[in-house]
């Protein structure tokens, strides 16, 4: 047990992230259900798809399960009303000003984590009043901080910079991962690309097959000059990329990716045009497999080299 086990009631201080088109209830409830803390990724949600989402979560497992909320989705309101409504005890929100909601929220007696990717967020976290934060690293999926912090480097610093229980994300994906993450300070891990790769995500078979066999090196950060994002490297990207290097403007980059380019791909399976948002990991990851596996293989690895390293010894 420690604090992030503590903070959410779960087995083991894992969480799922939450992913747009990838994370709904199905992937939540099957993490929840193995010990783990699972978060539907309100993101690519219409609010009453939001609601269903929750409604099936809920009669799917009765263990403690979250809604991730990026602050920057237009109808946000609605989306805070509907988890006020539906009673819902856990929510992370990223891409944003921590402060825009977590007072309504605590008064609501909801758990209010933030996502951070430096260290000057998380202290503006702690000022904000939320009880954890997720730092998450350069490596991860889906958008990301401008400043290229990798996880090795943001989470012994966000560790010196606040006291709140802190939580790591970016390139996790096995027991040696989180075991690093611990070694940094950590005290539990956000895991996103190898879930977006189990059987429960939402996301296009496509999608999940182009994610087993891509390799090191085949994913970028891109479009930093509107919204930073981690995608694997197909035709759009070879566009944005084009586009950038003959240095395109922001308004030129936001019409290049144009809407609902995230959901074609992600969604909707089309490998050449659509956005495809996965994490640097996803290159070491080979196999589709079903949540609860992922999470009992992580948990093994875990104490297998925890016990290893500790007959290691510099003295
Ligand atoms: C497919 C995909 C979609 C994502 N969508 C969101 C999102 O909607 N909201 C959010 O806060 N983060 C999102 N992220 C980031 C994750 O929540 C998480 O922090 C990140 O995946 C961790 O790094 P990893 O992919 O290396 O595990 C997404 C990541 C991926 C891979």
């Amino acid at each position: 047990m420690n604090r992030i086990t503590g903070l959410f009631n779960i087995k083991y201080p894992i969480i799922q992230a939450g992913m747009i088109w990838c994370s709904g209830w199905k992937l939540a409830s099957a993490v929840s259900n193995a010990g783990c803390l699972g978060l539907i990724g309100s993101g690519s949600m219409y609010p009453e798809i939001l609601r269903e989402h929750i409604i099936k979560c809920k009669k799917a497992t009765d263990k403690p399960f979250g809604i991730n909320v990026p602050l920057l989705y237009p109808q946000i309101d609605d989306h805070i009303k509907i988890i006020l409504d539906e009673k819902v005890k856990i929510v992370f929100t990223s891409a944003g000003n921590p402060k825009r909601f977590t007072s309504l929220l605590k008064d609501n007696g909801v758990t209010v984590v933030h996502v951070v990717a430096n260290s000057k967020f998380a202290l503006k976290c702690e000022e904000a009043g939320v009880d954890a934060v997720v730092a998450e690293g350069f490596e991860a999926g889906g958008h990301n901080g401008i400043e290229e912090t990798t996880t090795f480097c943001l989470i012994p610093r966000v560790r010196e910079s606040i006291s709140l229980p802190l939580i790591a994300a970016g390139g996790i994906a096995s027991g040696r991962g989180v075991l690093a993450a611990f070694a940094l300070g950590a005290e539990g891990v956000q895991i996103g690309s190898r879930f977006a790769a189990s059987v429960e995500s939402s996301a296009h078979e496509n999608f999940k097959k182009a994610m087993i066999s891509s390799s090191e090196g085949d994913t970028k950060l891109v479009l930093k000059k509107i919204i930073p994002v981690r995608i694997l490297k197909n035709k759009f990207y070879q566009q944005v990329q084009e586009a950038e290097d003959r240095g395109a403007s922001a308004d030129e980059l936001r019409e290049l990716l144009g809407r609902a380019r995230a959901k074609l791909g992600m969604f909707g399976g089309d490998l050449d045009t659509g956005e495809l948002e996965i994490g640097q990991i996803a290159g070491f990851i080979k196999e589709i497999k079903p949540a609860a596996q992922i999470i009992e293989e992580i948990v093994n690895e875990f104490e297998q080299v925890r016990k290893q390293l500790s007959n290691f010894s510099f003295k």
